[in-house]
Formats: structure tokens, C-alpha cells, sequence
């Protein structure tokens, strides 16, 4: 089966903050899953890099906006290397080939019938890149960035969002397009019923952006441009639309339209639901099959801003924990789908829980199987075995059966509820340490049980494979540490204690 998972591109007008690595290490647990099942999987992230919030940063900066996103992409690049995230293509938005064919696109909307230019009046918030009404401002700021809003005036080309609310919602229904989770669906269908109004696709103020076709007056909204990445990339990077030796292969032949999955925050779930959906079905193109909204987190409590200082820099909390356990912390801490929060010591905790369980675990189970000179068998052919035959696996004197053993998560992950398949992993070692501490293999060994030693240690050991296996998607270079370690029998500490 083909996966297409994408990430939002994020903007480029500052460096990537720890709710940007929340996004993109939730799709790379998806991504490296799907490969782990066998799917040809295309992981998509990259860089939004037009509009006026962009040309804003740029000029703060003293930089022409293509050089000031080109000297910012490489810290999104070595962010994600940092965090060991598998995307297989970085998109940037002022990719020539992009332009082109958001241009083309534009135009398939004009021909169809779908824009129309009007006056328009209304308040501007520069860094939302969007339009709001009166009513919907807090005093009398934009609601999201408190920051004051701009009025302004001019002519726009508008989609016609509008005569799309019908069409939408049968999709919805139909689960011809699935909006998760059901609170966040809830709230779509909600707002497609009360209020779907035409939308501006062009600005004319914004010198930084794509031209729209036919009026060189006016730039294409940076949203239209931005959400068009998903498609163009299937273009841009399909081994079947470039001719070799141009293109290097791409896993599974490139990307394929239409996308399995957008994962995104809240925040922009009304851009993924409803105007992107509508754009695709009113230039006739499939529309993505999942976008899933997880919540906003809070940082102490605290929302995440420069002016607070509370901004996290993943790669700082990589350089303390390593990216296993960022990766670990951000998606056990609370639920996907809601808020949180998190903070420096809450990843510190979930450092030292690993630790202390599986890290634990691995270490003793190892020790004493070398102390006790226990035969343990190796974890490939254990695996075959378990694989083969529940009778082949019986001749082991096995303490549990192996139905008891088999510890699934695909559920989990399919529901995207990674906190659980976590859980249930961290379950695993709870259980086997526990097992260990109730049977005390030091004591059977003072009273020469050496067969029943044996069971304890093997049992360890083969639960530690399953949470390998079941971790590497997670913790892919932890899963490789453990499993090395169970086959070398060479322990390593796994998580070593911190220094303060
Ligand atoms: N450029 C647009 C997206 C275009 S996609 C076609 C954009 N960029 S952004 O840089 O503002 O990134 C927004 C995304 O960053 C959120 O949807 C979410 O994925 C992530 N997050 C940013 N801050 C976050 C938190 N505080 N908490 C959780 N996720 C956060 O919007």
C-alpha cells in the first residue's frame, strides 16, 4: 500500500520551536510504522517561505526574503536530522517548479469558474495571513497573536468557498474525507453550517508571493500557495513525471495523490478541512483521505512566546536526552488530540522513567544472564520461532504462553493515540521487572535453581525483543541499542544518568 503522510510546512520566519517538532515527530513515528508494515511510504515536510509575515522577518532582518529563508532552512533541516525524523523530500514553497504549478492551479480555478474579483474591506492580521471581522477580534486585536490588526481595502480575487458547504459535508459524512478527532470534526461541520463564506486568494499589497495569472498586480495568497505543496510535491517528486537522470529514485516512486494523511495543530485545521478540500474538488482532484488536528501545548503552563522566553529549541533538549527520548516525552506526556503542556523537567522525568524501566530492565536482564551463564536464544531466531509455531515455542517451557506474550499496537497507532501504544509498551517493563523482583533470580541461584533462573532470564529476555520491536518506530536508535545488546549480550546503559 502506498502512504503519503504530511507535516504542515512550517514558516520560515524564525527558527523551528518544540510544537513544530511535536508535528513533525508525531508523522515520523506514522512514517517509520507504515515502512516497519511494508507500505511504500512518502513522509513530507519543509518550509512555507512567502507572504508578508516572511517579507516581514526579512526586512527586520535586513535580508532579501530568499536569502533570509535560505539561511533559515538549513536550522529546519538540522533540527529534524538532530530528532532523527525520516521525512523523504523537504519542500520549500519558492521552489520554481512549485510556482508554476500553483499558477497553473489558480488558473484552473478561474476557468472553472470558481474566482471572482471583488472590493474588499477588512482587518488584517500579518501574522495569522488572514482576514478577520470586527466580532471576532479581542480588544480590538487579532484574537490568536494579540497584535493589532490592519485595515485594509482592496481589490481581491475570491474563491468561491461558498458554494462548497454541501459537498463538503456529504464528504464528511460519507467519511470520504475523515476529520479527526471527532471534537475537532464536530466543530468543522459546525462551522461549515453556520458560516462558509467566499475567501480572498490574492493580495495586492504582498510584493513576496507567487503572481497571480492574468494580473501582475497581485500575488497569490500565501495559503493557496502553501496548502498546494501537498499536490504539487506529487508532481514535483513522481518519478513518473521526471526523466532520469534528473530525478534520484524516490521510496516507493515518489509521493501519490491524494494524501493519506495532513497532521497538523488546531490552529490551521480550518485551512486543511474545509478550504483545501474545496480548492481540490473545484479544480476536480481527489481530496486528501485524513486530516487530524492534535491540540495546541503550553510551556509550564505558560504559552510559548519569544517575549516570555519560555520557547523550547529542540535541538537543546536533543542535546541533553537525545532525540529518543524528546521523541519519548513529547508524545507520552498527554493525550494526541489535546492540549498539554510540557516543559524542561517534564522531559527530564520521562528520561529518567525510561531509565529506570526499560533502560533497567535491560541492564539487569543482561547482567545476570551472563553472570548465571544463562543460554538465552538469539532474538532472530526467537522471533522465527514465535513466528512459526505456537508448539515450537512450547518446547521452550516458556513461563506464559505466547498469546500472552504478543503485545500489539497497531490500534493504537492507527488511532493515532500514540500515548497508548506507549503505555502499553512501558506496561511490558513494569510487568518484566517486576516478574524479576517477585521471582529474585540471585536467590534461585544461591539455592542451584538454575532451570527455574533460566525461565525468569529468557522470559526478560524475549520481552525485552517485543519492546524493541515495538519501540523502534518511537525510539528507532534505542530499538537498535537493545537489540544489539540482547544479541551481543554486552550491556550499556541506555539512558545514563544525566548530570545536573
Ligand atoms: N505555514 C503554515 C502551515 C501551512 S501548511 C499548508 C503554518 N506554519 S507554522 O509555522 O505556524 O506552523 C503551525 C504548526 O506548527 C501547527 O499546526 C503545529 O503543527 C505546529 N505548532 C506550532 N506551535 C505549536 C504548539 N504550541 N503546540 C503544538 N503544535 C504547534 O501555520
Amino acid at each position: 500500500m502506498k502512504y503519503y503522510i504530511t507535516t504542515p510546512i512550517y514558516y520560515i520566519n524564525d527558527i523551528p520551536h518544540i510544537g513544530h517538532a511535536y508535528t513533525t515527530v508525531a508523522a515520523d513515528v506514522l512514517a517509520r510504522y507504515h515502512r516497519k508494515k511494508g507500505d511504500e511510504v512518502f513522509f513530507l515536510t519543509g518550509t512555507d517561505e512567502h507572504g508578508a509575515k516572511i517579507a516581514e522577518a526579512a526586512a527586520k532582518a535586513g535580508k532579501e526574503p530568499q536569502q533570509f529563508a535560505d539561511e533559515l532552512v538549513p536550522k529546519f533541516q538540522d533540527a529534524w536530522k538532530n530528532l532523527n525524523i525520516s521525512y523523504d523530500e523537504f519542500f520549500r514553497t519558492t521552489n520554481p517548479e512549485h510556482e508554476k504549478l500553483v499558477q497553473q492551479f489558480v488558473s484552473t480555478l478561474k476557468e472553472k469558474g470558481f474566482v471572482e474579483k471583488r472590493k474588499y474591506e477588512g482587518l488584517y492580521c500579518v501574522s495569522c495571513e488572514q482576514f478577520y471581522k470586527e466580532n471576532e477580534l479581542e480588544d480590538d486585536k487579532c484574537p490568536v497573536h494579540k497584535r493589532e490588526v490592519t485595515k485594509h481595502s482592496e481589490e481581491n480575487y475570491f474563491f468561491l468557498l461558498s458554494k462548497f458547504g454541501d459537498k463538503l459535508l456529504k464528504k464528511i459524512k460519507s467519511g470520504e474525507l475523515e476529520i479527526g478527532p471527532e471534537t475537532r470534526k464536530n466543530e468543522v461541520v459546525g462551522k461549515i453550517n453556520s458560516e462558509l463564506e467566499d475567501v480572498s486568494i490574492s493580495r495586492a499589497g504582498v510584493k513576496w508571493g507567487i503572481p497571480f495569472p492574468g494580473d501582475p498586480e497581485q500575488t497569490i495568497y500565501v495559503w493557496v500557495d502553501a496548502l498546494l505543496n501537498y499536490y504539487t510535491a506529487s508532481i514535483i517528486y513522481s518519478d513518473k513525471t521526471l526523466t532520469p537522470p534528473l530525478t534520484p529514485p524516490r521510496r516507493g516512486g515518489g509521493p501519490e495523490w491524494p494524501a493519506n494523511l495532513h497532521l497538523m495543530a488546531k490552529d490551521i485545521l480550518w485551512f486543511h478541512a474545509i478550504i483545501w478540500p474545496a480548492m481540490l474538488m473545484a479544480a476536480e482532484l481527489p481530496i486528501p483521505k485524513k486530516v487530524f488536528a492534535h491540540g495546541f501545548f503550553t510551556i509550564n503552563g505558560a504559552k510559548m512566546s519569544k517575549t516570555l522566553g519560555n520557547v523550547i529549541d529542540p535541538n537543546d533538549v536533543v542535546a541533553k536526552f537525545g532525540a529518543d527520548a524528546v521523541r519519548y516525552a513529547l508524545l507520552r506526556e498527554f493525550p494526541f488530540g489535546e492540549d498539554g503542556d510540557i516543559s524542561v523537567e517534564k522531559i527530564a522525568s520521562h528520561y529518567n522513567s525510561l531509565a529506570n524501566n526499560i533502560g533497567n530492565l535491560l541492564q539487569r536482564t543482561i547482567s545476570m544472564i551472563k553472570r548465571y551463564n544463562v543460554t538465552v536464544i538469539s532474538t532472530e531466531a526467537e522471533k522465527s520461532l514465535i513466528d512459526n509455531s505456537v508448539q515450537d515455542l512450547s518446547t521452550l517451557d516458556r513461563p506464559r504462553s505466547r498469546d500472552d506474550k504478543i503485545v500489539k499496537i497497531d490500534q493504537e497507532l492507527d488511532q493515532l493515540d500514540f500515548m497508548g501504544a506507549l503505555k502499553k509498551i512501558d506496561d511490558i517493563a513494569i510487568a518484566s521487572n517486576k516478574d524479576i523482583a517477585d521471582k529474585q533470580p540471585w536467590v534461585l541461584a544461591k539455592e542451584n535453581k538454575m532451570e527455574e533462573l533460566s525461565k525468569v532470564l529468557i522470559e526478560a529476555h524475549s520481552n525485552l525483543g517485543v519492546i524493541a520491536e515495538l519501540l523502534e518506530p518511537f525510539m528507532p536508535e534505542t530499538a537498535e541499542k537493545m537489540k544489539k545488546q540482547l544479541e551481543s549480550l554486552e550491556p550499556e546503559p541506555l539512558f545514563p544518568r544525566l548530570e545536573e
